[in-house]
């Protein structure tokens, strides 16, 4: 039976007009990209599900706050809009600004990481982790087995930290040398997979006993959110703030990109209860992203990002967005497109390993699939697995078990009218699936290497 969809909650006061280039030409352009969809041109692509990260569509409140923007360059009004913001929504006494996610992963990897250290997480995150072994430690996964089986649909919060293997590393390693988990909420490389109040609780009450900070990577918490109030008992008649509320109690600090559930193009921060690693994080932020009352954001910035959290937290919002995502990938897997399951927040993740089965891993199978996927339908997806995964400190290749690509939707930009048509077009490419050759690196950067790598056809 079709999933019918819930209609958007909005209407559309402004349109940006998208075309589908000739199927020779987007051959042409996905190979001058050296079959890597990160080095395709906006323009070339129809439909954009590279990412939800700064895509999103404000809404006319947002807009009309970016002409209260005050650029002085300290004490703006809109600083002092978007602390209280967070101070209110997350329940942290300190926010330190930075011009995305990933600044706020600098500040806080900086600080309490050193060589030597480990830092458990339910699965790790490409900028994350390489915030933390630029400082000398070593990132452990410590997230449940089932989100390393793209095919376990029965597991309502597959992002769940599994207690057994963190305490296993506590008492491996010693607490001192765990400066803190890194919980994740919702797990991106997992497929968007939610992480339960429950668990959430445990893992600060066990932190807590061996005197381990708890740092929320906070991305896609309202999407988190909205998995809680929807699957786990006792939340149904919650509001989506005061879910968020809740889970941030069981943390002592966060990072955040609010380019994702922020609903903003540009913005992030960095929030603590402590007030020693306030300070420090002050300290660097001068030297790194700019004064502690901007850290990168424009005053505009700072006003559409304050008014864009609030929005999040509106549930017909986050209803529509989480269902939106969850449509698409109903309508792909009833088509036979092999996905990760159940259907996470952000994005439908296919599992390349089942669409491509005539490739190994290392013909890169899922930077193959992003690549046809492009050329088929001018849809342009992203790499999730053995690319993204790179290599460890002895320049050995992580082998993830994970072998994805990740159609991601941005927030309020795309109607399901788009989404039929990403449905159908992988659907028939399954068809073609066996013509699609492995790649080979032409060109392999040393950190991050899936953002500018170059490949080849083997
Ligand atoms: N943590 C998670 C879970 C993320 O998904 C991202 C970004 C970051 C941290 C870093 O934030 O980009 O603002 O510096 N994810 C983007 C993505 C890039 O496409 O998934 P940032």
């Amino acid at each position: 039976m079709e999933s019918k969809y819930i209609p958007e909650p909005y209407k559309i006061k402004m349109v940006e007009p998208i075309t589908l280039l000739p199927k020779e030409e987007r051959a042409k352009r996905i190979k001058d990209a050296g079959y890597n969809t990160f080095l395709l041109k906006t323009r070339d692509v129809f439909i954009d599900l590279l990412t939800d990260s700064g895509t999103n569509a404000m809404s006319h409140y947002q807009w009309a706050g970016l002409m209260l923007g005050d650029e002085a360059y300290a004490g703006s009004e809109n600083w002092i809009h978007l602390e209280e913001t967070v101070r209110e929504l997350f329940g942290f006494r300190y926010v330190v600004p930075t011009h995305q996610g990933r600044g706020a992963e600098n500040l806080i990897s900086q600080i309490l990481v050193k060589p030597g250290m480990y830092i458990p997480g339910n699965m790790y995150f490409t900028t994350t982790r390489t915030h933390m072994e630029l400082q000398g430690g070593t990132f452990v996964d410590v997230i449940r087995d089932e989100a390393h089986e793209p095919e376990r649909d029965d597991i309502p919060f597959k992002g769940d930290v599994d207690l057994g293997k963190y305490e296993a590393l506590i008492k491996k390693v010693g607490p001192e040398k765990i400066p803190y988990i890194c919980v994740a909420v919702t797990v991106n490389m997992a497929g968007g997979q939610p992480t339960s109040m429950a668990n959430l609780k445990a893992v600060y009450e066990m932190s807590q006993r061996y005197g381990i900070r708890v740092i929320f990577d906070a991305t896609r918490c309202v999407e988190n959110a909205y998995f809680i109030k929807k699957r786990e008992a006792g939340y149904e008649d919650k509001t989506i703030a005061e879910i968020v509320l809740e889970m941030f109690s069981y943390s002592d600090g966060c990072t955040m990109s609010g380019k994702k559930d922020g609903i903003v193009n540009m913005g992030g921060f960095l929030a603590v209860n402590e007030e020693d690693l306030y300070r420090k994080a002050t300290g660097l932020v001068v030297v790194y992203e700019g004064m502690p009352s901007y850290g990168g954001m424009t005053g505009r910035d700072m006003e559409a990002f304050a008014r864009g959290l609030r929005e999040a937290m509106n549930y017909d919002y986050i209803r529509h967005r989480v269902e939106q995502v969850i449509y698409l990938g109903n309508r792909m897997s009833q088509r036979g497109v092999p996905i990760v399951k159940p259907v996470g927040g952000h994005a439908v993740f296919v599992d390349a390993r089942r669409f491509l089965p005539h490739l190994s891993q290392d013909e890169l199978p899922a930077q193959a699939l992003a690549a046809a996927i492009y050329e088929h339908s001018g849809v342009r997806t992203m790499e999730r697995g053995i690319v993204s995964a790179g290599r460890d400190k002895d320049g050995n290749n992580y082998h993830p078990k994970l072998e994805l690509v990740r159609l991601t939707i941005p927030r309020r930009v795309y109607t399901n009218a788009h989404l039929d048509y990403v449905a159908d077009s992988v659907e028939s490419l399954l068809a073609e699936a066996s013509d699609i050759r492995g790649l080979k690196w032409v060109y392999e950067p040393s950190v991050l290497r899936f953002f500018t790598g170059r490949f080849e056809h083997i």
